[in-house]
């Protein structure tokens, strides 16, 4: 709640000059005796200013009261606390029909009382009217940034109960540059939120029984809490035999097939990181599933039929899954069958790798629409390399009510929830 007698202080991008007058008019909340709206002053050129300049704006402001930072850069430090957000600033929501995430700093509001709100940057560029038809954004970096701040304390709590900080070891087989990639973010998420990786490489010519036997030795070691393999493995090892071998309770990966049984099973478990990130998303976003109709496009064993348990699965068991009404779409699905089933989801989420398989005439107007496919390809205009998903991404946000973009979707979530799993499997240890 904005507290009774204090200043608002806006410090609006000079993008967001156009709603000026208006936000100030709505931000003459009952509850807020006076506004001030702060320019931001250090822009050049009309770009934004820089999260330096922004930052101490912010520290010179903030002593004035309770303080509203519209700003269109994402300032890593602002996590979600939805509940305030909703209960003190809703009319910021009413105006800017489209303000996709409002961020509110906790740990400075929990000392001070104040309320600290950042629109973030995807309301910068749309026009007033584009505003009010666009799907909202899902942003899935600045959601996974929430998450590891959230877990940040928590294993720094964890850490001064007496335990030691929780272990992770990634491994890394061959020098494919995707993998090792892929791999660095991981150990880099890791350092992040305070948990110890390590990564061991192995060249492409090490055999099923010498990658087995390392596993056997890490499962067998107290300081690892998690252990995982980096897929794809060489065509000479046998995948599935490797994902087994990582015992159930180092299984950060969730590959492990009793882990997957379990799942299966709406039964407590680690669940693979990109369904799990998924799950969260929609929660965060607080996306209605109960008794919905959700299409799954794609039905890998790691993400769409993952993805697909959760969904359809009770949520009084341990999975706290989302009691939808699931289908699952996949390669020999008719494409006349697939937009049907899509036209009809409430929830469309797809996770095919096919770039633009998923067209706005597919998708349900206000349906939520998730994009787990990454592919790189070659923009056509600039000649580079980029990301796209499944999705048209630039038609289907004027249908949608929910849409996640590609990159910073989905992806940044696989690496948060992979940490979650990490702690998660430290504290089970630790019971032992
Ligand atoms: N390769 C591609 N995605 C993944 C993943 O989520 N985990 C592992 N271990 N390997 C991958």
């Amino acid at each position: 709640m904005t507290p009774m007698g204090t200043t608002t202080t806006i410090i609006a991008s000079a993008r967001l000059q156009a709603y000026r007058a208006t936000l100030e008019t709505k931000l003459k909340h009952p509850r807020c005796m006076k506004i001030s709206c702060t320019q931001e002053t250090n822009t050049k050129g009309g770009k934004p200013a820089s999260r330096s300049n922004l930052t101490q704006n912010f520290s010179s402001e903030r002593n004035l009261g309770t303080l509203a930072v519209i700003s269109d850069i994402t300032w890593k430090r602002f996590s979600y606390e939805k509940k305030r957000y909703y209960h003190s600033l809703s009319g910021v929501r009413d105006l800017l029909k489209r303000v996709r995430m409002v961020h509110s700093s906790k740990n400075q509001s929990s000392q001070k009382g104040e309320v600290i709100l950042a629109c973030d940057r995807f309301v910068r560029t749309d026009t007033k009217d584009s505003l009010s038809k666009m799907a909202k954004l899902i942003d899935g970096k600045q959601i996974a940034s929430d998450i590891r701040s959230e877990l940040r304390e928590q294993i720094v709590k964890w850490i001064q109960q007496g335990h030691r900080a929780p272990q992770l070891t990634a491994i890394l087989i061959g020098d494919d540059p995707a993998s090792n990639t892929y791999v660095a973010n991981k150990m880099k998420a890791a350092t992040d939120v305070g948990i110890v990786s390590k990564t061991e490489r192995y060249s492409s010519d090490i055999t099923e029984e010498q990658l087995l036997r390392r596993i056997e030795e890490l499962n067998l070691d107290d300081a690892v809490d998690g252990i995982l393999v980096q897929l794809p493995v060489p065509d000479h090892i046998n995948e599935r035999k490797v994902c087994n071998s990582v015992s159930c309770g180092k299984d950060v990966d969730g590959f492990n097939e009793r882990n997957i049984g379990r799942l299966c099973l709406d039964m407590n478990t680690l669940i693979p990181c990109t369904p799990l990130g998924v799950q969260e998303l929609i929660k965060r976003c607080q996306i209605e599933t109960f008794g919905k109709n959700v299409v799954v496009v794609g039905r890998s064993k790691n993400v769409g039929m993952p993805i697909a348990m959760l969904l359809h699965a009770d949520g009084r068991n341990d999975t706290c899954a989302m009691d939808a009404t699931v289908t699952i779409c996949h390669r020999f699905t008719p494409p006349s069958e697939l937009a049907r089933f899509c036209k009809s989801a409430d929830i469309v989420i797809t996770a095919t790798g096919v770039p633009g398989l998923i067209t706005a005439d597919m998708i349900k107007e206000g349906a939520a629409v998730i994009d787990v496919g990454i592919t790189r390809v070659v923009d056509p205009v600039t000649g580079k390399n980029k990301l796209v998903g499944d999705v048209d991404y630039d038609e289907a946000r004027k249908v949608a009510g929910h849409i996640t973009p590609v990159p910073g979707g989905v992806g940044p979530m696989t690496v948060a929830m992979l940490m979650k799993n990490t702690f998660i499997a430290a504290k089970n240890l630790a019971k032992k």
